[in-house]
Parts: structure tokens; sequence; C-alpha cells
């Protein structure tokens, strides 16, 4: 494994400078239709073809074939075949909630970590699984031990959060801090469809830049254009204005 692990979105990846820290679980946040699953199995796709890493793909939301249906709409044809091959495993809705209870479900993937070797992990979404927890304490708890179970199996992990203002009127999650990144997705609607942004909150251990990026979906998924220069969170004439 290289010493960096790249999302495979490429001007991301250069405010990454460079990608995310080995075995880190970094929390990426929007609203709906941000491009949070999309950036999800785009992380896992090109792990498996650039770099040759196992990808594992946790969703509560979708089932198998929406996740590859997903895949190939913005040209990840070959999702269905990594999947088959075993390059990318998918644990689906149906399979996250058919047994009803959360500790037969996580000894189900406590047991795939332990026999088998994975790089790369996505959790759609960390929301919908924290829905097993009653408490915020509980929650807080098991999310820290959950997190150490990812690392202790040298994965590098997104967790999806179905978070939707950057700056929630709310106090902000303790799920942010709790991370070792935090990336938002940000839309803000126009005459004629979307403006996306994409905003690198933190990033431990990494020399980050904090402005805020123009990004778009498409073919071949998530592209940042790093280079048209981002909007800083302080303000000026160019903010987009959250
Ligand atoms: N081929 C495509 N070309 C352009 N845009 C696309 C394409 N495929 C998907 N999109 C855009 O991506 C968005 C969906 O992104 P995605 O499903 O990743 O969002 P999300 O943040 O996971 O949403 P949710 O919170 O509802 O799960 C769609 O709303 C659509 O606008
Ligand atoms: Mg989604």
């Amino acid at each position: 494994m290289s010493d960096i692990i790249k999302t495979g979105v490429e001007g991301l990846d250069s405010i990454l400078d460079g990608g995310i820290v080995p075995r880190s679980t970094v929390l990426v946040s929007g609203n709906p239709g941000t491009g949070k699953s999309i950036f999800g199995i785009q992380y896992l796709y090109t792990g498996a073809i650039d770099e040759d890493e196992r990808g594992i793909y946790i969703s509560f939301e979708e089932n198998r074939d929406d996740i590859r249906r997903a895949a190939e709409s913005v040209g990840m044809d070959r999702w269905g075949e990594l999947v088959e091959a075993g390059q990318i495993k998918v644990y689906d809705k149906r399979q996250m909630l058919k047994e009803g209870d959360f500790t037969a479900t996580m000894d189900l993937l406590l047991t795939d970590f332990a026999e088998e070797e994975y790089d790369r992990l996505v959790l759609d979404s960390l929301t919908m699984f924290q829905l097993f927890f009653d408490d915020e304490q509980e929650k807080r708890t098991y999310l820290l031990k959950f997190s150490d179970i990812l690392k202790q199996n040298g994965l590098t992990s997104l967790l999806i959060n179905e978070q939707g203002a950057v700056f929630p009127e709310t106090e902000i999650g303790l799920e942010n801090f709790l991370t070792d990144g935090n990336i938002y997705f940000i839309q803000t609607p126009t005459d004629s469809g979307v403006n996306r942004y994409v905003w690198v909150a933190k990033m431990r251990k990494q020399n980050i830049n904090t402005d805020i990026f123009p990004m778009e979906i498409g073919e071949g998924g998530i592209t940042v254009f790093e280079k048209a220069g981002g909007f800083s969170m302080m303000g000026g004439d160019s903010a987009p204005g959250f």
C-alpha cells in the first residue's frame, strides 16, 4: 500500500496534498443529491482499478442493483465485474437490515474484516448506522469503537453523513470531531440547475487547502476544479454565499 490513499478525484487529491493518510476515517457530509454516494463509489472503484486495492461498500440506503446503476450512470462500467470478482464487496440495505439486530449485523462485518484483507471502506451512511443507538452517549462510544476497529483492520474509510448545513443551527455533530477528516459537498440552486462545491474543513496530519472549490458530477464521476481557484470562507467578492 502506498503512503497516501488517493480519493480518485484528481482535483480533490491535490487539495488534500495527495490524498488521505492511510487508516484515517473521513466524514463526508452534505445534503441529499450532493454526490456523497457517487464519491464513495468512485473512491472504491478507482482504488480497485488504479491501485489494485480491495474495498467494502456498506449501504443502508440502497440495494446492490441501485449501487451498480449509480456507478454505471457515471461511466464506472466495470463496477459489476469488480463486485463479482470480490475486489469490491457490497453489503446492501437488504443484508444490513436482514438480521434486524445490530449485534448480528456487526458480527457479520467483523468476521469479514478478520477473515479477509481490505484497504478501503465506505459506510453509506453513518447517519443510518447511528439509528441503531438510543442515546448520544452510546452513539459516541460506538463511533469511537467502530473507528478503532476500522483502523486496526488497516482500512481507510469514508463515513457518509446526511448533514445538511455546513454551519448547522444546532451544535456541530460530535462525529465531526471524532473523525480524522471532514469533507463537505455543497450545492446551491441556479436558474438552470445547481452549482456544486467541495470543502475540506479538516484533515488531520495533512497540509490541506481549506478554500471551497467548484466541482461537477458527470462522466467519470466527480471532477473538482482546483485550478479555477477556491473561495475563502472569509468572504470576498467571489464567495458563493452560503
Ligand atoms: N451521469 C450523471 N451526470 C450528471 N449528474 C449526475 C449523473 N449521475 C448522477 N448525477 C447527479 O448526482 C446526484 C446524486 O448524487 P448522489 O447519489 O451521490 O448523492 P447523495 O449525496 O448520495 O444523495 P443522498 O443523500 O440522497 O443519498 C444526482 O442528484 C445527480 O444530480
Ligand atoms: Mg447517497
